[in-house]
């Protein structure tokens, strides 16, 4: 039977459904897709050491064995602050205004993977199958090749593609993207990230991309495909019933007092358009003066990547800016933006959610954003909220029932808010069966089976034989 190593740059498994917690998608999604298999989740333990030494921590929670790696402050400095946060991750997102690029990041980051390769490589055994994410670790599957591992080994990736134009910014862009293509299968949030990365592929590598998106590459058959992440749906509508969801449901409803709740969750981060949803905000409150003492924004952003100096900036500038329109706009008994610097259990954000009108999901770019479907799963789907969606997240080429909007433009996301306030309950009903059943069956699970059956090689001419995980 073969087994399953996860390997990513955090291992985060949380120790109850509730547990509390700022994780990324890609904690949520992994934690419910371990659980189901005699895993391995490998990666940083997010400590710091004088001297890398390559000793594996080892924890079994649940049926999840972790095995993290401290690194040490310079790994820190060059790999995770530098090339994987103030290199690849703004590229990513289309920024090159912030995307930095230092010699030093890119041999760090080189270090940091072959680390990563040397540590994992004792746990792995000849039929289990080795799964990679993100963009922190894109040449590990070259290095552990490279170390002699045959197995079946596959990467995904959490955040956008760029386009191949912005893509030949970065120095040495065909060694990074000529080192994933050892990996067996390659996969993506959307046929769009697919999309440019194949045409990089072709353009820049001068491969030929098979009708059915393979690229045949030094004798072997790569799975280039998009496998769209979702949430696990059960466990998260599980919790929206809970006694902890309905407790802050009612907190929440209670503190606003018959005003109208929107509400935003998103890791405080450049790439998630707050300081254009803030000012979409303050629009609205100008064009609707008589709204303006109806609705509350709640805004929770939890710190992220604090020594990245670009999240230093956007922190600031959402405080001007929160400061500033509640300046303008708030009244004795109240004030407009509720701007939280912390994360919250699950179940209590999923009554948060519940509690609210409109769920504000404007990122500038993502590569999916699991908050807009973790909005939609919370509903009560008598009286379902609304969801205003940027056409810019990967979540929005599912998502077609939202308010898709154009988060740039300050214009069309205040009007988006106008519609969804002024939204006929119908509409509001027949929009969201919708989207539930997009976020209902596609979920993690349905994602889990669809990337590990492409590891195993089903549906293509891949030689590993057809077996099942777990
Ligand atoms: C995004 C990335 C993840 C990352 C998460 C949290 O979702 O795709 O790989 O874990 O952000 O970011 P952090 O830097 O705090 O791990």
């Amino acid at each position: 039977m073969s087994r399953l190593i996860v390997i990513s740059n955090r291992v985060s498994v949380p120790k109850a459904a509730g547990a509390a917690g700022a994780q990324g998608g890609l904690a949520v999604a992994l934690n419910s897709a371990l659980r189901e298999h005699r895993g391995i989740w490998f990666g940083w333990s997010g400590q710091e050491t004088e001297e890398f030494n390559g000793h594996l921590n080892m924890q079994r929670i649940d049926d999840v064995t972790t095995a993290t790696i401290d690194l040490e402050p310079q790994d820190i400095d060059e790999y995770y602050n530098g090339y994987a946060n103030r290199t690849l991750w703004p590229l990513f997102h289309y920024r090159i205004d912030l995307t930095e690029y230092d010699r030093n990041f890119g041999e760090g980051y080189e270090r940091v993977n072959a680390r990563f390769a040397d540590s994992v490589l004792p746990l792995i055994e000849p039929d289990d199958l080795v799964w990679v994410h993100d963009y922190h670790l894109l040449p590990l599957g070259s290095m552990l090749r490279q170390k002699g591992v045959k197995n079946r080994i596959g990467l995904f990736l959490h955040t956008p593609w760029p386009p191949a134009r912005l893509l030949v910014s970065l120095p040495f862009h065909e060694r990074l993207v000529g080192s994933m293509l050892e990996y067996d299968v390659i996969g993506f949030q959307t046929e769009e990230w697919l999309g440019s990365f194949l045409h990089y592929v072709e353009k820049e590598m001068g491969l030929s991309v098979n009708k059915d998106g393979t690229i045949d590459y030094d004798g072997r058959r790569i799975v280039a495909r998009a496998f769209p992440i979702g949430i696990d749906y059960e466990e998260f509508v599980e919790g929206a019933e809970s006694a902890e969801a309905l407790e802050a449901y009612e907190h929440l409803k209670a503190s606003v007092r018959g005003r109208k709740v929107m509400i935003g969750v998103d890791r405080l981060d450049y790439s998630k358009g707050l300081g254009e949803r803030f000012e979409s905000f303050g629009r609205f409150l100008g064009d609707y003066t008589d709204l303006a003492s109806k609705v509350v924004l709640l805004q929770i952003a939890p710190p992220s990547r604090g020594d990245v100096a670009s999240y230093q900036q956007i922190r600031e500038d959402l405080e001007r800016k929160t400061g500033h329109i509640n300046g303008a706009h708030a009244d004795v008994a109240f004030v407009p933006i509720r701007y939280v610097n912390r994360g919250y259990p699950r179940r209590q954000l999923a009554g948060f959610y519940r509690a609210a009108d409109i769920g504000l999901v404007t990122p500038l770019r993502d590569g999916m954003n699991l908050v807009a479907k973790e909005y939609v799963a919370a509903q009560n789907p008598e009286y379902p909220g609304v969801l205003v969606l940027s056409q810019f997240a990967g979540a929005a080429l599912q998502l077609t029932d939202a308010l898709l909007v154009n988060p740039h433009s300050i214009e069309d996301v205040s009007e988006a808010i106008k519609r969804a306030l002024d939204m006929p309950l119908a509409e509001r009903r027949s929009r969201h069966e919708k989207l539930l059943a997009s976020v209902r069956d596609e979920d993690v699970v349905f994602w889990r089976d669809e990337f590990v059956k492409a590891l195993f090689g089903e549906g293509t001419s891949g030689t590993s034989p057809q077996k099942e995980v777990a």
